[in-house]
């Protein structure tokens, strides 16, 4: 075999890979887009051995230029791929010998795939997270607009998807912007232990070479630098956690597109969501369908196969490193693209839809929404709470026997259940002076709301025009 189609590890070998065995084994077909963060790591640790006088300065600079050109091959699409060999490090360092000759073997001095592979991961993880950061921003601020331009409508608040109370349909999305808001919290936790750089671990018990780790650190930016060789070939805890991540937003992704799908049925009636965001169907010439809203409910499964995937493949490792763990790459990659996208989709979404406010607010007072202010009523001026909880249970009975709502019963009515009642009684009869009644922080009253999008307006600082 000649030189430049033999493997980088082909030495202790005297046959040829089985071709089968080549396509089983290969990752660059995947890999390869951690290819930008592979050669900026190259560069940092060549640059490194040069200053540590393991390298000498013109054999650095030759790597280094080798590694730009190879860059640029890769960015126009130049670069030629092979699965024979196996992965983006191994094509790009095998490339980098082709260009330079064998001074290019000697970029791998002190460093192995192991710490190698780690180091890009990390890189990239960080990367993404920062995509993922501006994305949920993006997503907040598209709730924070909905709930701001509408302020003055109210709507049903459901438990059980039951009637419960009237809300302010503000205060529910900014309910989601409360879960966008923990979801960046917790990217940006998981942010610093993803900025640790494992580069000088080596395959797993460190390098007898005096590499200068942390300076190797600082030309990347990492934070800091692991503290233990074996822990840092073989951890993946960074790429199971940053999918949970992802798992959880489209949890909460997937919650909006369930209530998105309920409120734009006939049966609802409360949304109308742009024509642009929704589809017709092939045979029913009448429907829009809200197939984005489905589609993230779907893809909000594929994202659990991730987490799922991640946590399975690593369940059973022994230190240190195995090559199990190039199976963490796919769902990785695929649950960042998929947060991603759906995001950015959602934003959009929830940035063009348009309450119904007529009908909301007709629906507000329905299914008895306002029987725990009646309760209140009678607690407040002395009758416990229990007690207020069974007269008002039967004032419910009777209207469902009578065909009545609450707003239709006479004060004389309300006195048959309890002579506590009063005049004021017929003032609770209001959709708003029971929104209003709950102003407590963190409550739907609109003092409240108006409070809370202060709050956020300084938190945030959003550009809105
Ligand atoms: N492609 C490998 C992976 O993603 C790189 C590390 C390979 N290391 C090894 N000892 N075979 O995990």
């Amino acid at each position: 075999m000649s030189g430049n189609e033999k493997k980088l590890w082909g030495g202790r070998f005297k046959e040829e890979t089985d071709k089968l065995i080549e396509q089983y084994t290969e990752s660059v077909s995947y890999d390869k887009k951690l290819a930008p963060f592979d050669i900026a790591g190259s560069i940092a640790h060549v640059t490194m051995l040069g200053k540590q006088e393991i390298l000498k300065e013109e054999e650095v600079s030759k790597i280094i230029s080798g590694l730009n050109d190879i860059l640029e091959e890769i960015e126009n699409g130049q670069f030629e791929w092979k699965e024979k060999f196996e992965d983006v490090h191994m094509n790009i360092e095998k490339r980098l010998t082709e260009k330079i000759g064998t001074v290019g073997g000697k970029l791998h001095t002190g460093r192995s795939r192991n710490d190698q592979v780690a180091t890009d991961a990390r890189l990239f993880v960080r990367y993404e997270i920062e995509n993922i950061l501006e994305l949920l921003k993006k997503t907040r601020k598209a709730f924070y607009t909905q709930a701001k331009k509408h302020m003055d409508v109210v709507m049903p608040g459901y438990t059980h998807l039951q009637i419960a109370q009237p809300v302010l349909y503000a205060h529910h999305m900014l309910a989601y912007y409360q879960m966008f808001k923990r979801d960046a919290e917790r990217f940006k936790d998981t942010l610093k232990r993803v900025d640790v750089m494992p580069l000088g671990s080596a395959a797993i018990a460190g390098t007898s070479y005096p590499l200068d780790r942390k300076f190797t650190a600082e030309l990347l930016k990492f934070n800091s630098v692991t503290r233990n060789s074996m822990d840092a070939v073989s951890d993946r805890d960074f790429v199971a956690e940053t999918i949970f991540n992802c798992a959880l937003v489209m949890t909460h992704l997937s919650r909006l597109s369930e209530e998105l799908i309920l409120w734009s049925t006939e049966e609802f009636n409360f949304i109308n969501l742009p024509d642009a965001f929704c589809t017709g169907s092939s045979i029913m010439p009448q429907k829009k369908n809200p197939d984005v809203s489905e589609l993230t409910r779907g893809k909000t499964g594929r994202v659990y196969g991730d987490l799922m995937a991640i946590l399975t493949i690593l369940k059973g490792l022994p230190l240190t490193y195995n090559r199990d763990l190039q199976e963490d790459k796919e769902p990785l990659f695929d649950a960042i693209k998929t947060v991603k996208l759906a995001l950015a989709v959602n934003a959009k979404i929830v940035e063009g839809m348009e309450p119904k406010k007529e009908r909301m607010k007709n629906q507000a007072p329905k299914g008895f929404s306002l029987a725990t202010d009646i309760a209140d009523y009678l607690a407040k001026k002395g009758t416990p709470f229990r007690e207020a909880h069974r007269i008002v249970g039967e004032i419910v009975a009777f209207c469902l026997d009578s065909e009545k709502s609450l707003e239709d019963l006479s004060l004389e009515e309300f006195k048959r259940f309890s002579d506590i009642f009063e005049k004021d009684t017929l003032n609770l009869m209001s959709v708003e002076g029971s929104i209003n009644s709950r102003n407590i922080t963190g409550g739907t009253a609109k003092e409240q709301v108006l409070k809370e999008l202060e709050k956020i307006e300084n938190e945030e600082k959003f550009n809105i025009k």
